[in-house]
Order: structure tokens, then C-alpha cells, then sequence
């Protein structure tokens, strides 16, 4: 019998409930310290959670008793905490992204490094069951080559309903946007291309949104050593053009294209989808809805999946982390995979 793995988590909001949440559902774990700038977020999670609050990071981290800190405050306050976590010689598991600028990015992997102590990186869509399987049949060779990758989120309610993330997320006049935007979301899939692919992209083209400046479309094109092609185009500010036969019911939870967020069991209207192209086949992922269907020729075929979906998926996260502490292993999703798709995000801004 394993003792217990003891959690603190910084930073208290919108992703922090999905994390503490799905974590109920796993034995032996306890959240033993939690932190929020926003006093009233530290006082209702440490007495929902039993467990030790506070407002400074830092007095979390002189505390200590922990196996992991979670770093889940907005990207641009990631560095100082990181650094912090590092030096206080914590394993760390940060959100993504791992920083706004790559200059960031590179000193916290450094600081990691220094004190030698893991850094696990929140690429979560990994952990996504449509995502895992899709990998594993590429890797099987089930569609040949890849070809061709693409996702698009072109949707919303209009301009005028066009909301970015606040400048504690991404300050004002550096790469930033909306939730559904190149950074923010842009980021999980570019490092899925680059696992599926198994590399960094050797070639990219692309345009972001401006924190703080009017809405404009954001896209990036990259080209990977194996001549794959992988397109993303996001734009939250416009409307839809799925037809209603298009949609279905979700088979998880789903961050929408205008930042709401659908229940599991949800009829989704426009799901969210990942389309991988190869030379003998095809796949298209569904990683939210939890829903994956194969095409060798012989039409769509959809593929069973076994795994916990969206918001789940942050416990099977967390399981890894905590096999590869135990195991002494490197993380299966660590500071270079983050600098990847920091460096990738930076070089399409230039
Ligand atoms: N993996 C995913 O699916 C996913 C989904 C959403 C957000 N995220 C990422 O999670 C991170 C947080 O996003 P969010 O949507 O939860 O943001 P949020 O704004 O809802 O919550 C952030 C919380 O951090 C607190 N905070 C800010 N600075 C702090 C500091 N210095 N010390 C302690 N607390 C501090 C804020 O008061 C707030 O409660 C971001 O990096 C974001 O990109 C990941």
C-alpha cells in the first residue's frame, strides 16, 4: 500500500475546479495546501478541501509537505512561481502555456534543471482518449504517412461578442486573444502535431491576435520533417457554418469556440474536431466529444475508446505524473515539449 501523494495547488480558478474535481475520483491523493491572490478563492478551497490556504505562494512552498505543486495561475505569472516551486526543490506540474515568451520558458526549464527537480508540462490534450488512441493507431501505421493535419475554431456570437483573455493572462500588446485562440488553445495542438509527427516543426508561417488589439483571424501553417503539414485557423468572433446534421452529443465535457463550456451528454452543435490525414488512411478526433472514427477507404468507421474524457482526463494527467515521481522516470510531457510549442507560438509572431 502506497502512502499518500500530497498536493498543493497555486492558483484557484476556472481550471483549477476541473483539476480538483476529477482528482476526487482517485485514491490516495490529498490537496494539502492551496493559494489564490483572491483571498475569498484560498478561504472557500482550503475549507472545502480541508486543507491548509494562503495568498502568497511563497508561504505555501516555506511550508512545504508536498509531492507536487500544480501551478495553475495565468500564463504570464507562471515564471516567478516556477521558479520559486524549482528552488524550493518541489516537482512541479505547470499549465500550459509554459510562459508567454520563450525567454521566460527557457529560465524556468533552467531553473528546473538546476535544482533537479521534475517539471511536468499541462499538454492535457494527450491524456484526451480520441487524442491517445489516434496516436497509437498512427503509430501502428494505420493511415500510412501523415499527410495533411488541420483544426479550425471559427465561431462565436459575432465581434461584438469577441472576448480575450485579461492581461494578468497574456499583458496587453504581447501574443494573447481569446480562450479558443492561437495561444491559448493553439498551444495544445500544436504539440499534438508534433507527437503525432514525432518531431518539431521544421518551417512555420502564421499570424496571432494581439493581446488588446481588435479581433483579426489568427492561422499557422507548419511544416514537419516528414513533409506532414499541420494548419490551424482560429477566429471566436464570427459565427458558425455547421449545418445541424453536423453536431452530436458530447461524450465529455467541451470548451466551446466562445469560451463557454458544454456539459458531458451535451448535444454540441458545432464539436470541436481534429482531422489527421495520411497516405492509407484517415482519422478524425473528436477529442472532447470522446468520439474517433477511422477511414482506410472504406468509409468512416468509428473506433472504440477506453479512458476517462474531458474533464477526467486531468486524473489520468496527475496518475502519470505521479508514476513517473515514484518510478524516478522523466516526465512523459516535460519542459521541452513546452518550449516546443513556446518556440513554434514566437516564431509565428516574428
Ligand atoms: N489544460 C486545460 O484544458 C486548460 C483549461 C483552461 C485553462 N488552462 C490554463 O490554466 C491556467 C489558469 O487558467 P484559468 O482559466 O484557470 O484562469 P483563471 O483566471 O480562471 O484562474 C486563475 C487563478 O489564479 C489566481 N492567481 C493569479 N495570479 C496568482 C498568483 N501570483 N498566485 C496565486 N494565485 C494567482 C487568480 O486569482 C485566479 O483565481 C492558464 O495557464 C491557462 O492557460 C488550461
Amino acid at each position: 500500500m502506497q502512502s499518500q501523494f500530497r498536493l498543493g495547488i497555486i492558483g484557484l480558478g476556472l481550471v483549477a475546479k476541473e483539476h480538483i474535481a476529477a482528482y476526487q475520483e482517485l485514491d490516495g491523493i490529498r490537496i494539502v495546501s492551496v493559494c489564490d491572490v483572491n483571498a475569498d478563492a484560498a478561504r472557500h478551497w482550503g475549507q472545502a478541501l480541508d486543507a491548509a490556504h494562503y495568498t502568497d505562494y511563497r508561504d505555501l512552498l516555506a511550508r512545504g509537505g508536498v509531492d507536487l505543486v500544480l501551478v495553475l495561475t495565468p500564463a504570464s505569472t507562471h515564471r516567478p512561481i516556477v521558479e520559486a516551486a524549482a528552488a524550493a526543490g518541489f516537482p512541479i506540474l505547470c499549465e500550459k502555456p509554459l510562459a508567454v515568451t520563450v525567454e521566460d520558458g527557457v529560465a524556468m526549464v533552467a531553473a528546473c534543471t538546476r535544482h533537479g527537480v521534475k517539471l511536468f508540462y499541462g499538454s492535457i490534450y494527450r491524456y484526451l482518449p480520441a487524442v491517445r488512441t489516434a496516436k497509437a493507431l498512427i503509430d501502428q501505421g494505420a493511415i500510412g504517412n501523415i499527410q495533411v493535419m488541420t483544426e479550425q475554431m471559427i465561431g462565436g456570437n459575432g465581434a461584438a461578442a469577441y472576448r480575450q483573455l485579461a492581461p494578468v493572462h497574456y499583458p496587453h500588446g504581447g501574443p494573447g486573444g481569446s480562450g479558443m485562440g492561437l495561444v491559448d488553445h493553439g498551444v495544445h495542438l500544436i504539440d499534438v502535431f508534433s507527437w503525432f509527427t514525432g518531431g518539431a516543426p521544421v518551417q512555420v508561417m502564421g499570424s496571432g491576435q494581439i493581446s488588446g488589439a481588435p479581433l483579426r483571424s489568427e492561422h499557422l501553417t507548419m511544416r514537419f520533417a516528414g513533409g506532414a503539414m499541420g494548419h490551424l485557423i482560429y477566429n471566436a468572433g464570427t459565427y458558425s457554418t455547421y449545418l445541424p446534421n453536423e453536431g452530436m452529443f458530447s461524450g465529455g465535457m467541451s470548451w466551446l469556440t466562445d469560451g463557454s463550456l458544454a456539459p458531458p451528454g451535451t448535444w454540441l452543435g458545432e464539436p470541436g474536431s481534429i482531422s489527421v490525414h495520411g497516405t492509407t488512411g484517415s482519422l478524425r478526433i473528436f477529442h472532447f466529444a470522446n468520439a474517433l472514427f477511422l477511414n482506410q477507404g472504406k468509409g468512416m468507421r468509428q473506433i472504440a475508446l477506453e479512458g476517462r474524457p474531458c474533464p477526467d482526463h486531468f486524473a489520468t494527467q496527475l496518475e502519470d505524473c505521479i508514476a513517473a515521481i515514484r518510478d524516478d522516470r522523466a516526465p512523459s510531457i516535460g519542459g521541452e515539449d513546452a518550449l516546443r510549442a513556446l518556440r513554434v507560438i514566437e516564431a509565428a509572431y516574428h
